[in-house]
C-alpha cells in the first residue's frame, strides 16, 4: 500500500502550522511522502513506536556521500561526479564541513563519536555550570526594567552561543560572528549566504585549531585536538567538521528549546505557577518542553538502503526519510493527552533528541542550560507575561527548526 502518490508539500505554510499538519498526517497514516522546498521527496514517519523503531534500524543509512549521490542523481542526473580520490580523507561528499559523525554510519561514525565522547566529557559539561548560571543571571538581570522586549533576542539567542563559545575557547569578540553563521545557515534558503557563512567560518576555524596548537587551554577544542593527536585518527577536516557540528547543532537547536518553552509556559498559565511554586520541576517541565514543543521538525536525512515496510507502507531502497519528532512526540497513542503541555507527565523515551547511534551528544549540555535558564527566568520575572497574543508570533521560515521569529513578552506585569 502507498500512502499517498502525490508528494504533500512540506513549505513555509506546514512550518507556520506545524502540529496541527503533523495531527492530520498521523491521523491518516503512518507514512508519508512529502516533497521539500528543493523539490526533494522524502517519507517522513509520524506515529511513535515507528519513528523510534525507525531510528534504530541498521537499513537507514546516513553517510554524506551517498545522500549527494542520491541527490545529484535527482537533480542532474548523467553530472560529472567530484572524485574521492582527490580528496584528502579518499572520501568526498557535498563540500563544507561534511565529514562529522552526523553525516556517517559505523564503523566511521563510532570511531568519530568515540573521539568526542572522550573529551566532552560528563565532567567538562558539569564545569559549565557556574558559567551558564552567571551569563544566564547577567541577561536576566539587564532585562530587569524593561517594559516590553524580545525574549529571544534578550535571552534564548545569546545564552546558547556564549555557552558553545566558552565550551569551544572561542574569543568573546566572535561571538556575534557565530551567531551570524549558524542563521546564514540554518535559515532557509538562502544558498549564497550559506556558501559566505561556510566560507568564513573555515576560515576562523582553521586559524582557531591553529592558534589553539599553539596555546593549549582548558576547552573542548583543545582537549579534541589532543584526542585526535594521541590516536593520530582524526584528520583536520574531521576535526573542522567536528567543530562545526557542535556549533550549528548546539546552538539554534537550544534557542528554541528555550523559546517555545517559554511560550508554552506563557501560554500555560497553570502550568506556570507550578513551576513558579515549587522550582524543583523545572527538569520535568524541561522534559515536557521538549517533548511537547522541542525545536526540530524531524530528525536530519535518513536513506533506506533496501525497501523497507512502516505500518503496511513499503519505502523502496534508495529513498530519502524523516523520523518526525514533533508527530512521534504528539502521538496520542504514546502519550495521554499529548496536546496538552503539563509538567508532571510521565514524558520518558520522549524523541526530541532522536535515538539510535545518533542520539544527541549535547543532551546533557542541553538539558542543563535549558534547566537554568528557566529556573533563572521564573525566579527573576514570576510575573512574566506575553506582549502579544500568541496567534500573533510567527513561526521560522526553516524546513528544520521549529522556532518563533520574535517573542516579545513583559517582564513584570
Ligand atoms: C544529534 C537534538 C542540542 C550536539 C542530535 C539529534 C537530535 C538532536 C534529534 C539526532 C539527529 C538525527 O538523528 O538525525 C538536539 C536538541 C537539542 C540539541 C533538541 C537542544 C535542545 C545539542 C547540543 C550539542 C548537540 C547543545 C552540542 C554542543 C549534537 C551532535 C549530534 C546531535 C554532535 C550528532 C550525534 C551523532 O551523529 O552521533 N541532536 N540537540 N546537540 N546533537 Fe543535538
Amino acid at each position: 500500500m502507498t500512502a499517498h502518490t502525490d508528494p504533500i508539500p512540506f513549505d513555509a505554510g506546514f512550518a507556520q502550522d506545524l502540529h496541527a499538519r503533523y495531527a492530520q498526517l498521523r491521523a491518516a497514516g503512518p507514512v508519508h511522502r512529502l516533497v521539500n522546498e528543493s523539490g526533494l521527496p522524502v517519507w517522513v514517519v509520524t506515529r511513535y513506536d515507528d519513528a523510534r523503531a525507525l531510528l534504530a534500524d541498521p537499513r537507514l543509512g546516513k553517510d554524506a556521500q551517498t545522500i549527494f549521490r542520491l541527490v545529484m542523481d535527482r537533480f542532474a542526473p548523467g553530472a560529472e561526479r567530484p572524485d574521492p580520490s582527490e580528496s584528502e580523507d579518499g572520501r568526498f561528499a557535498g563540500g563544507g564541513f561534511d565529514m562529522h559523525m552526523l553525516n556517517m554510519d559505523p564503523p566511521d561514525h563510532s570511531r568519530l563519536r568515540k573521539l568526542v565522547v572522550k573529551a566532552f566529557t560528563a565532567r567538562r559539561i558539569e564545569s559549565l555550570r557556574p558559567r551558564i548560571e552567571r551569563i544566564s543571571e547577567e541577561l536576566l538581570t539587564a532585562m530587569a526594567g524593561e517594559s516590553e522586549v524580545d525574549i529571544l533576542d534578550a535571552f534564548a539567542f545569546p545564552l546558547p552561543i556564549r555557552v558553545i563559545c566558552e565550551l569551544l575557547g572561542v574569543d568573546e569578540s566572535r561571538r556575534d560572528d557565530f551567531r551570524r553563521w549558524t542563521n546564514q545557515l540554518l535559515d532557509d534558503l538562502d544558498a549564497e549566504a550559506s556558501v559566505q557563512a561556510v566560507g568564513e567560518m573555515s576560515k576562523y576555524l582553521t586559524e582557531l585549531l591553529a592558534a589553539k596548537r599553539e596555546n593549549p587551554g582548558d576547552d573542548l577544542l583543545t582537549a579534541l585536538i589532543e584526542v585526535s593527536e594521541d590516536e593520530d585518527r582524526l584528520s583536520e577536516s574531521e576535526l573542522i567538521s567536528m567543530v562545526f557540528l557542535l556549533l550549528v547543532a548546539g546552538h539554534e537547536t537550544t534557542v528554541n528549546l528555550i523559546g517555545n518553552g517559554i511560550l508554552a509556559l506563557l501560554t500555560n498559565p497553570d502550568q506556570f505557577a507550578a513551576l513558579r511554586a515549587n522550582p524543583d520541576l523545572v527538569d520535568g517541565a524541561v522534559e515536557e518542553m521538549l517533548r511537547f514543543d522541542g525545536p526540530l521538525m524531524h530528525t536530519t536525512f535518513r536513506f533506506t538502503t533496501e525497501p523497507i515496510t512502516i505500518g503496511g507502507t513499503e519505502i523502496p531502497a534508495g529513498e530519502f526519510v524523516w523520523a518526525g519528532l514533533a508527530a512521534a512526540n504528539r502521538d496520542p497513542e504514546r502519550f495521554p493527552d499529548a496536546d496538552s503541555f503539563d509538567i508532571s507527565r510521565d514524558t520518558q523515551g520522549h524523541l526530541a533528541f532522536g535515538h539510535g547511534i545518533h542520539f544527541c551528544l549535547g543532551a546533557p549540555l542541553a538539558r542543563m542550560e535549558a534547566q537554568i535558564a528557566l529556573r533563572g527566568l521564573v525566579a527573576h520575572f514570576p510575573d512574566l507575561t506575553l506582549a502579544t497574543s500568541a496567534e500573533e508570533l510567527g513561526r521560522r521560515n526553516s524546513s528544520l527548526i521549529h522556532g518563533l521569529r520574535a517573542l516579545p513578552v513583559r517582564p513584570a506585569s
